[in-house]
């Protein structure tokens, strides 16, 4: 008993809960972020709680977030058995698992995507090319005023499906658009109070109706189309010609199909697919989606934008990447649309695989983990004033590029986002060539424009809204 008192005394402290609900009773529903950096004034940057029966260590700020992700990686780079992501994906690929299938699948889909583009010249030409369909699509529009969201979602889909799957889809493809309205129905799902609350009793709700049943029946059908996808590929695979991802997993597959330990069977290749449409998708357009509704808000920075790319590109050559370092109050506006939107404000949940020690506290293992990315994007100590959108937190006083190391959106460490470069470069190509053609307003002006998120959970997911595009 005295050795289970000791060994209590050590785990970080948190409020009191209830038995069986926990804290969950103590916690905003719509913004559960909020409620843990509250309680963090009161317990300090490393706090205990109960999620129903799952013991949960919410780490707060940016010195203890980095001190975790990054100086003490190896013990912080477990992911959780999230129960959705767990029964979406079967317990396999990249985005659920750990140990050595994690370390397999982390380092070839670094490499292949690599040796795809991601982060590379090739990756941006074919950005620029989706940019130039996405003018037109635009432009041929006739609408006075339009929702953008899948215009962008198709967009950006583009991207990882030339990666992924080696193909674009045409605007007009009704598969594909069904399949992104279902992506985006599953981000305001998980962002939602019934999301939250089926990650914390899922054997209960696995037996009650309710919208989550409908959400697996739609993340079978994207399963189903990547699978479909797989068969093709495996049909018509030239293993002297690797056409894209899927190409090198079944040439990885095939080279080990004798191996009983490896990694690229299947049940990997289907799920890590699933993750790289998923998590590639809805992300980046949100992001973008959002950064659009900051500049019709703001129609001064949109103005400013426009004259700094005039004077730098002109209006009709495409943007490259080389001209970022040209464009610091376009790449400033951009990194401070990300930090403001806090799109992912506790991270993908991470997990103690066994006991850690940090900052003089045992984290037991099966201990949930929840870096708040929130508390560093928001951080009072980091920003002079993060409550505020102002690309100036970016700039410094003549105006240069001026980056900040809590500028984390896509997390830090090992486990940080595989696709950061793919989607940095996205937002900052697309936006270029947007901006190039287009001026953005809203038919009811700038005022009515509400930038506060549609959902806050896991994620913080902005609005829809009516769009005017008029061509410059
Ligand atoms: C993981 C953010 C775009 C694929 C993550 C994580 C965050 C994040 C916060 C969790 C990291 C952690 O566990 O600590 C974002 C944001 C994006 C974006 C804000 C866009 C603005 C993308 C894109 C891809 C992608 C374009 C596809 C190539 C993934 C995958 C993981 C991940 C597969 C899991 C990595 C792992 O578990 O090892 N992302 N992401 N993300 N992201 Fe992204």
């Amino acid at each position: 008993l005295v050795l289970l008192l000791q060994e209590k005394c050590r785990q970080a402290p948190g409020p009191t809960g209830l038995p069986l609900i926990g804290n969950l009773h103590q916690v905003k529903k719509h913004a559960p972020f909020q409620t843990f950096r509250e309680w963090s004034k009161q317990y300090g940057p490393v706090i205990t709680v109960y999620l129903g029966l799952q013991r949960v260590v919410v780490l707060i700020g940016y010195e203890t977030v980095k001190e975790a992700l990054v100086d003490q990686a190896e013990d912080f780079s477990g992911r959780a058995p999230v129960p959705f992501l767990y029964k979406a994906t079967r317990g396999y690929g990249l985005l659920i698992s750990n140990g050595e299938r994690w370390h397999q699948l982390r380092r070839f889909t670094l490499t292949t995507l690599r040796d795809f583009g991601m982060g590379r010249k090739k990756m941006e030409i074919w950005i620029q090319e989706e940019s130039k369909y996405l003018v037109d699509l635009l432009r041929e529009n006739k609408s006075a005023s339009f929702d953008p969201s899948f215009f962008l979602s198709r967009a950006v889909s583009n991207v990882i499906c030339a990666l992924v799957f080696g193909q674009r889809f045409s605007y007009k493809d009704a598969q594909l658009l069904r399949l992104l309205q279902t992506i985006s129905g599953i981000l305001k799902f998980l962002s939602s109070p019934s999301g939250q609350l089926y990650n914390i009793f899922p054997r209960l709700m696995n037996y009650l109706p309710g919208r989550h049943q409908t959400i697996f029946r739609e993340v079978d059908e994207i399963r189903n189309f990547c699978t479909e996808k797989i068969t093709q590929h495996q049909e018509t695979l030239n293993p002297d010609d690797p056409r894209d991802y899927i190409d090198c997993f079944l040439m990885r597959l095939n080279e080990e199909k004798n191996l009983p330990s490896t990694e690229f069977h299947n049940d990997n290749l289907i799920s890590t697919v699933l993750n790289l449409f998923l998590a590639g998708t809805e992300t980046t357009s949100s992001t973008m989606r959002y950064t659009m509704m900051l500049l019709i808000k703001y129609p001064h920075i949109q103005e400013k934008m426009q004259k700094e790319i005039d004077d730098v590109i002109g209006q009709t050559r495409s943007p490259t990447m080389e001209d970022r370092k040209s464009l610091p109050f376009t790449n400033a506006v951009i990194h401070e649309a990300q930090r403001f939107l806090d799109l992912v404000p506790m991270g993908l949940p991470h997990y103690a695989t066994k006991d850690i020690s940090f900052k003089g506290f045992i984290i037991p293992k099966d201990t949930v983990i929840l870096p708040l990315l929130h508390s560093v994007l928001k951080g009072e100590d980091h920003w002079d004033n993060p409550w505020t959108f102002n690309p100036d937190h970016f700039l410094d006083n003549n105006g240069n590029f001026k980056p900040n190391p809590a500028f984390i959106p896509f997390a830090s460490g090992k486990r940080a986002c595989v696709g950061e470069s793919l989607a940095r470069m996205e937002l900052f190509l697309f936006l270029v060539t947007l901006l190039q053609h287009f001026t953005f307003s809203s038919p009811e002006g700038p005022d009515s424009v509400d930038i506060s998120p549609e959902n806050s959970g896991f994620g913080n997911v902005p609005r829809r809204y009516e769009m005017i595009v008029t061509p410059r």
